[in-house]
């Protein structure tokens, strides 16, 4: 078990506070919330609509599971996305339509076409390990940024293979502002304002980058529609996907909302999770030699391969233990459809409920010594132990991230790939600050001090396309 200050971030307030909702609105959660099973907030403002809020695994069951159908996506946030995310994406679909949309794209997720793509996994990280490569010893860098860049080439070749004339870069800093502006896009819904029109830092830039971004995720499909060819990338799967009950295929309205949903959440949360890894990695120098010898073991001389992945198993540990303790998202929303009750409690239709996963992974009564870093704690024996729904950083029951399997296998891949080349540590002086929008990002920077390590990980040997 490993122990350090900035495992806890911040003291909870008894008290919500205004100010705290788009500084770091994990302060709001007072203590009882990491102690009780559920509790009901009259918000803020007495005309805030009355908030329930979830920390028990067997109300979560019945809340994300059992009792799914009786539950949509929750207003609030569903009001203060939409725009930034497209309306007609499978996130915001409900009934028949969510049905239909999800069994489209599952396939393209399918644990073989995952696999098929750990070479290009492979490829990413070795492009990050190339640029540091060029840095002195001993040199900062800013592992959040890195990440993004990281999981953005991922994504963008697992979607679209490969682009010419898509600028990447460019993609991701016209991203930065929308997803800034979240937690501002939230306090204006929560306040009955229009988020598209209420003003707040950003917001211009905020509105031209979501207008970047959509437009040049609609350039993609058009450029892949007039090419006409048939590829196994996520984009190509999409194309072909027909719903097997009426045939129905996605229209393009559909498959720009989607493609831009994957290019968005596929990579913002990927690249804050890998961020927060290597970052625990830094703190936990055994944990990350430990890791490292993993990863030399697996990969022996060459590198990491669809047929060797799977052995990273403590490397899929430290991965998940890194998402309890800093989950890409700190919260997941529904609303009732009708007045109903969760477990004992009355919850009203216009009443949000919201699973605190942020608390629910530093619950005192799930978890010994909550705050401390231990990847053990998901050897399979512990595991098997805990309640199904204690942990649950990809949501949980008929909505659970599509995308989990594809993150795992690729997380898995960077961090065992980088860790082979490269020695992370922190900077002294640094102290964490979190300012979650739309993820688990830090405040400022989360920078690291990189050595790098007498072998090189070696350059990919063919030079791979996306298998036919
Ligand atoms: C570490 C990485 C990731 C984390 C922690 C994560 C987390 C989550 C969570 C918690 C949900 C459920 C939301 C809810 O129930 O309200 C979700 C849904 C979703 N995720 Fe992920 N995700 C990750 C990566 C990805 C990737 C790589 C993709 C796609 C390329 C993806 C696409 C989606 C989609 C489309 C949904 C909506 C599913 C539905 O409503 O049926 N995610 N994700």
């Amino acid at each position: 078990m490993f122990h350090d200050p900035d495992f806890t971030p911040f003291t909870p307030r008894e008290t919500p506070s205004f100010l705290a909702v788009s500084r770091n609105y994990l302060e709001n959660y007072a203590p009882e919330a990491y102690r009780t099973d559920f509790f009901s907030a009259k918000g803020l403002w007495p005309f805030f609509p009355r908030m329930h809020y979830v920390v028990s695994p067997e109300l979560i069951e019945e809340l994300l599971v059992t009792r799914a159908d009786a539950f949509r996506r929750d207003d609030i946030a569903s009001k203060a996305l939409r725009g930034p995310v497209e309306g007609e994406t499978l996130f915001f679909s409900e009934g028949a339509e969510w049905k239909w949309q999800r069994r489209a794209i599952s396939p393209a997720f399918r644990y073989e076409n995952i696999l098929a793509l750990v070479p290009f996994f492979v490829r990413c990280a070795q492009a990050q390990a190339a640029e540091w490569r060029r840095l002195d010893d001993g040199a900062t860098v800013e592992i959040t940024e890195a990440m993004s860049r990281t999981t953005f080439a991922v994504i963008e070749k697992a979607v679209f293979g490969a682009s010419e004339n898509f600028d990447g870069e460019r993609f991701i800093a016209a991203l930065r502002p929308v997803l800034g502006s979240f937690a501002w896009r939230m306090l204006a819904v929560m306040f009955r304002l229009p988020p598209d029109w209420t003003p707040y830092p950003g917001l211009l830039a905020a509105r031209a980058g979501s207008r970047f971004v959509h437009e040049a995720t609609a350039k993609l499909l058009a450029e892949r529609r007039a090419r006409k060819e048939e590829t196994r990338d996520i984009l190509g799967l999409l194309l072909s996907a027909k719903d097997p009950e009426s045939g129905r295929v996605m229209t393009d309205a559909e498959l720009v909302a989607n493609l831009h949903g994957f290019l968005l959440a596929g990579h913002e949360t990927s690249a804050v999770a890998l961020a927060w890894t290597f970052w625990l990695l830094a703190k936990d120098q055994a944990s990350q030699q430990r890791a490292r010898e993993e990863a030399e073991r697996v990969a022996g001389d060459g590198e990491v391969t669809p047929e060797t992945v799977e052995n990273l198993v403590f490397t899929r540990q430290v991965l998940q233990e890194s998402m309890r303790l800093f989950p890409p998202f700190a919260a997941l929303g529904r609303q009732p459809r009708e007045d109903t009750t969760l477990g004992p409690y009355r919850v009203a239709a216009k009443e949000p409920v919201y699973v605190l996963t942020w608390c629910l992974h530093r619950h005192e009564k799930l978890w010994d010594d909550p705050t401390g870093f231990d990847p053990d704690r998901f050897a399979p024996e512990q595991a098997k132990a805990r309640h199904r729904y204690a942990y649950l950083p990809f949501g949980a029951g008929p909505r659970i991230c599509v995308g989990m399997g594809f993150a795992l296998t690729e997380m898995a891949t960077i961090v065992a790939t980088l860790l082979r080349e490269f020695r992370f540590e922190t900077v002294p002086g640094h102290r964490l600050e979190l300012a979650p929008t739309f993820a688990m990002r830090p405040k400022g920077a989360l920078p690291l001090r990189l050595t790098r390590l007498s072998r090189e990980t070696p350059v990919t040997r063919t030079e791979r396309q996306i298998p036919a």
